[in-house]
């Protein structure tokens, strides 16, 4: 849904890489109610070609020139996870409205960290979880409040990357902190408010077995319970031959709905050379259009026209669950939440 706004919302990009760079293409070109204003990256060229190709004012190599723009009034912080929450409090200190790419952070004490500074600061905070934004998605949802799907009782989410590029670039733990960490937010977000209470995970390198020892986890299933007994699991790979795949079930007493399967073909068979669902290659294809409403809701958050979603507490909740995840496959027993909160 687009909102009308009058006065469109300053923006500057922090980080323009991967990520960074396609939101400030989109609240250069495509975003209702924003403008691109400002780009910081520490590869000046980096940020300065991505000025020029957009017709953006301002860049530097250094996000505090950033913030201290006056035409700067919401930042998008599309750096890596580490520098998220010094970038964060930053942002908030400036009183700059923050867009954060997900994770909030790789730890609760850094995610803390931001998380204080925003409620200290007041100001509008929104995390990257664009598959909330997605249509099917929100179609989803829209079923679970509606009671359409009756008692939630098992939820299933998943991703699966196309292929590992750079295994020496992937942190421990990635798989958890940075891919499934949005299949933790949408089983959090069609759970019609039940909240998770205990994960169990298995995790290992079955594509690159090799580097194992040197701790990569590159395929990983989770299962997660419910505080009002309903169960869920998530399950993603970092290889998917076919390419990008990402899919979700909410399962009720009165129903089910499913993310991202077509009804009609008896079998789907998906190989390296062909399928006969294809499916995109590129995780930008498949959520073009979200990535392009996640922003354009939170510019009408910051005039006041739409209520806060994927907030600070959603970050930090799927947070949990990964660092949850993640622990429970290194000690090979189930996790209860608690244990993360404290
Ligand atoms: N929501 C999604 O679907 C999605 C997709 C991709 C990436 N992400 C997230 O976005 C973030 C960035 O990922 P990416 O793939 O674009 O990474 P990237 O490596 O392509 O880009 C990161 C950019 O940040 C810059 N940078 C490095 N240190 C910095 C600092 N301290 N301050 C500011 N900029 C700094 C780098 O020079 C680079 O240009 C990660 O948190 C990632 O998980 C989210």
């Amino acid at each position: 849904m687009t909102v009308a706004i009058d006065l469109p919302v300053g923006f500057g990009v922090i980080g323009v890489g991967l990520i960074g760079a396609h939101h400030a293409s989109n609240l250069a070109r495509r975003v209702a109610g924003a403008k691109l204003v400002a780009l910081a990256d520490p590869l000046a060229t980096v940020a300065e070609r991505a000025a020029a190709a957009l017709g953006c004012p301002a860049w530097s190599h250094d996000y505090q020139q950033l913030l201290a723009d006056p035409e700067v009034e919401a930042v998008v912080v599309a750096s890596p996870a580490a520098y998220h929450a010094d970038a964060i409090v930053a942002a908030a200190q400036a009183g700059k409205a923050i867009f954060c790419e997900k994770p909030l952070a790789h730890n609760l004490a850094a995610a803390d960290r931001a998380i204080q500074a925003v409620r200290h600061a007041g100001v509008p905070f929104q995390i990257g979880f664009q598959r909330r934004f997605d249509p099917a998605f929100a179609r989803a949802r829209k079923l679970v409040d509606t009671r359409e799907l009756g008692t939630i009782q098992l939820l299933r989410s998943l991703t699966r990357d196309p292929s590992i590029d750079n295994p020496e670039s992937i942190a421990v733990g990635s798989i958890f902190l940075e891919t499934l960490i949005h299949d933790f937010d949408v089983l959090r977000f069609l759970a019609g408010g039940a909240e998770p209470v205990e994960v169990y995970s298995n995790a290992d390198a079955l594509i690159l077995p090799d580097w194992r020892p040197r701790g990569l986890l590159d395929t990983a299933v989770v299962m997660l319970r419910y505080d009002n007994g309903a169960m869920a699991t998530a399950d993603a790979s970092f290889r998917a031959v076919y390419g990008y795949d990402v899919r979700a079930e909410v399962f009720g007493s009165a129903g089910m709905a499913s993310v991202g399967d077509d009804p009609g073909l008896a079998i789907v068979h998906h190989t390296a050379s062909g399928s006969n669902r294809p499916r995109p290659h590129w995780f930008i294809d498949v959520f073009g259009e979200a990535y392009a409403a996640e922003l354009a809701h939170f510019a009408a958050h910051v005039r006041g026209k739409a209520a806060a979603d994927a907030s600070l507490d959603d970050a930090r909740a799927a947070l949990v669950l990964a660092l949850a995840a993640l622990r429970s496959t290194q000690e090979h027993r189930p996790i209860s939440i608690n244990e993360i909160r404290v």
